[in-house]
């Protein structure tokens, strides 16, 4: 039995012959004229070696590889009966295709394909699901189930998917605190490469996104095969070539010693794997931009206009102070106001207070009343932090159950900004947290939550369960939480930061708006983490700020075009004590929010296009209207000028024979050390060029300072 996907210009290939699992045989560009002929012949032509002379073929390796077909790389499923039965052999009960059964040589377009299979001793039942969403994405998950008497022990539930012997570069991502997301590549060599993730959240240094790729391959070009595991805990993703050189890219979750155990009847079931082919890394970022803005709950393009209090008065939450924040925004044009860290209990610094959910009677006397109807009265929404799974020891829930508080041992685990885990697998921990939320978010018109998870678990077990492992039943709570929370207030928004960007994936993004990509908000530096945070997640889910002049993290000073012209190709927000900023800076940002107003439509919902061909100091990327008919585009210098006349702007993604009037578009001041080239002409109108031309033959650059960003509209005439 073959079963064929094809959506979005990608094919994907499945073999179930002789009730086996489904083993891709072919997952790549969309392939003409596939019929059951040709699916045979795929497949007939997909049996490798066995690895010795005499050895039998063996058939090709599944979504979740079996041990017991002579496949020697990663199993799928690692686990036993204490010891025994530890290499199940699995035969197909089932196939459908949505719902509906399915044999012999199946072509369908999107579409969901499930298997269920039973090993040989009856012990254990696994479903494996396929699904090829409408943009071309693929995923897939599997569930196992004990079906014996005694405990079946699982370590591990993994998938993955075959790439070709051309891909021979491997692609993903490291990072930290306030430098999320770089990128990092080599190689693609003999045996694993694998990236695993132990902190008990998605990680501010998480693979993010495993790429194999064509030689060379770039934005625009080279065949590339991406895998992301959607998962907010312990996770892994992983690259392997075995010794007959064949090639799997998968992930999965990390389980913890003993973390999984099934008692009879029970299951357990895998994050999503998602799965990207593309020509070209920007091809891979579009089917996960069309994934998300198809989602139930999309984001709107008109994303509003934000301002967070974080680094314009930390904890100093001065009442009058943030009313007059508020009464400076509006005027600038803010519509939504973020209060932020320090509003509850006895927190005035990040050493107590942390669980309490209670407006601080110290800071608020009124409550949060005063400061919510005067930014509601401004016309702004009112959004508020929260940190449910954190608390500080110091802290009347910390105090008053200590058994709440994750833990492996008697002794808590190290400190990390003076907080612990709050255990949420606890019925009544968990009761305690959504209550005190649901009760502030009732008793204010909230529109907005900033959800924030700022320490790594370590040794996060369940005290109530003699220290047992507890990150697995932690992510589950998590999620279940957030939904929770969305059933109830279905209007509101709700953030995903952790410690800046370190909560960025798909499972988390299914219940949340909006990503804080760093607490590093130096545009220099942002100009990278926007380039390749946006390889999953589209602009319109980026918290992208205007921050004071000096960067708070890395004490560089920026003009504010550079800031804000980097700032707008993401969700707009300003973290600045404004009044602290001059008239004139004022004025520029009024203009800067007034620009964004009028483009986000296409800033936040047209296609993402990011250049290759330049050295890093140069960083060419822009956003392309979904008809061609207009774009705009950026040019950032980071480093040292440009060495005039050799870069040219080229840019790609327009209609190759159409025609464009391109013109530089200057808010506020111009760039610093501006000398325009002259074809922008003394009105600054531009030129008229086809999309072809500024693709291939590019115009010529203006000179300016290092760190400064040059804009472009292109409009269709
Ligand atoms: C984290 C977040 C910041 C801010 C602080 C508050 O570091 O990333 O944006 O909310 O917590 O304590």
């Amino acid at each position: 039995m073959t079963v064929a996907l094809t959506a979005g210009g990608v094919t994907v290939l499945a073999d179930l012959s002789e009730r086996r699992l489904p083993a891709v045989t072919y997952w790549g560009p969309e392939l003409p004229g596939l019929d059951a002929e040709l699916a045979a012949a795929l497949t007939a032509t997909s049996y490798p070696v066995a690895g010795s002379d005499d050895a039998e073929p063996r058939p090709r390796v599944a979504l979740l590889p079996e041990h017991r077909t002579g496949w020697l790389g990663r199993t799928g499923l690692s686990g036993s009966f204490a010891g025994v039965d530890w290499s199940p052999a699995f035969t197909t009960t089932s196939v459908t295709l949505d719902g509906l059964p399915v044999g012999g040589f199946t072509a369908a377009g999107a579409g969901r394909l499930e298997v269920t299979a039973a090993d040989d001793a009856g012990r254990l039942e696994l479903r494996v699901v396929l699904e090829m969403l409408p943009p071309g994405l693929l995923r897939v998950r599997a569930a196992v189930r004990n079906l014996a008497p005694e405990t079946y022990g699982l370590d591990e539930l993994v998938l993955a998917l075959p790439v070709p012997s051309e891909a021979v570069e491997l692609l993903d991502f490291g990072g930290r605190h306030t430098l999320e997301r770089v990128p990092q590549r080599g190689p693609f060599g003999f045996g694993a490469h694998v990236r695993e993730n132990r902190k008990g959240r998605t990680g501010a240094d998480s693979a993010y996104l495993l790429h194999a790729g064509t030689a060379g391959f770039g934005f625009a070009g080279g065949d590339v095969w991406a895998v992301h595991t959607a998962w907010s805990g312990n996770h892994l993703h992983y690259a392997e070539q075995v010794f007959t050189g064949e090639r799997l890219l998968g992930g999965g979750e990390l389980l913890l010693p003993g973390e999984v155990r099934l008692a009879t009847g029970e299951a357990y079931e895998s994050p999503w794997v998602y799965a990207a082919y593309g020509s070209g890394l920007d091809e891979v970022a579009r089917r996960f931009h069309r994934h998300l803005r198809a989602r139930e709950r999309p984001v709107p393009a008109q994303r509003p206009v934000t301002l967070n209090v974080w680094e314009a008065v930390y904890f100093d939450q001065d009442p009058d102070r943030l009313l007059d924040l508020a009464e400076r925004a509006a005027a600038l044009g803010v519509e939504r106001y973020v209060l932020d860290d320090g509003w509850f209990s006895s927190r005035r610094d990040d050493r107590s207070g942390l669980g309490d959910w209670v407006v601080s009677p110290d800071v608020w006397p009124d409550g949060l009343h005063p400061l919510v109807d005067r930014v509601r009265a401004l016309g702004m929404q009112f959004g508020l932090w929260f940190e449910p799974e954190m608390v500080n020891p110091d802290s009347g829930v910390a105090r008053a159950h200590p058994d709440w508080i994750m833990a492996a041992r008697p002794e808590w685990p190290v400190e990390s900004r003076h907080q612990q885990v709050l255990n949420l697998a606890i019925p009544q921990a968990y009761e305690h947290v959504k209550s005190q939320m649901v009760a502030i978010l009732k008793e204010y018109a909230i529109g907005y939550v900033k959800w924030d998870h700022n320490r790594d678990l370590v040794e996060a077990g369940d005290r109530t369960r003699q220290g047992r492992p507890g990150v697995h039943a932690q992510t589950l709570a998590f999620y279940r939480l957030l939904d929770d929370l969305r059933d109830t207030f279905p209007e509101l928004e709700i953030e995903s930061c952790s410690s800046g960007g370190a909560r960025v994936d798909l499972a988390v993004l299914e219940r949340t708006d909006r990503i804080w990509v760093s607490d590093n908000i130096d545009p220099h530096d942002r100009q990278r983490m926007l380039r390749w945070t946006t390889q999953l997640v589209p602009p319109e889910y980026l918290g992208s700020h205007i921050a004071s002049g000096r960067s708070h993290v890395t004490g560089r000073r920026h003009d504010l075009g550079f800031r804000a012209a980097t700032a707008v190709f993401g969700h707009l927000g300003i973290e600045w004590d404004l009044a602290e900023a001059t008239a004139g800076e004022l004025a520029d940002l009024a203009g800067w929010i007034a620009f964004y107003k009028r483009e986000r439509a296409l800033l936040l919902a047209g296609d993402l296009v990011r250049m290759d061909g330049y050295d890093d100091r140069v960083l060419v990327h822009g956003v392309v209207a979904p008809d061609r008919s207009r774009a705009l585009l950026a040019m950032a210098v980071t480093d040292s000028i440009l060495p005039d006349p050799a870069v040219r702007l080229r840019f790609r993604g327009l209609d190759p024979g159409r025609r464009y009037r391109l013109r530089p578009v200057l808010v506020g001041g111009p760039p610093s050390g501006l000398l325009p080239p002259r074809w922008w002409g003394e009105d600054r109108s531009g030129q008229v060029l086809t999309g072809a031309a500024l693709e291939r033959a590019g115009v010529a650059c203006p000179r300016v300072h290092p760190d400064q960003v040059v804009l472009y509209r292109a409009d269709a005439v």
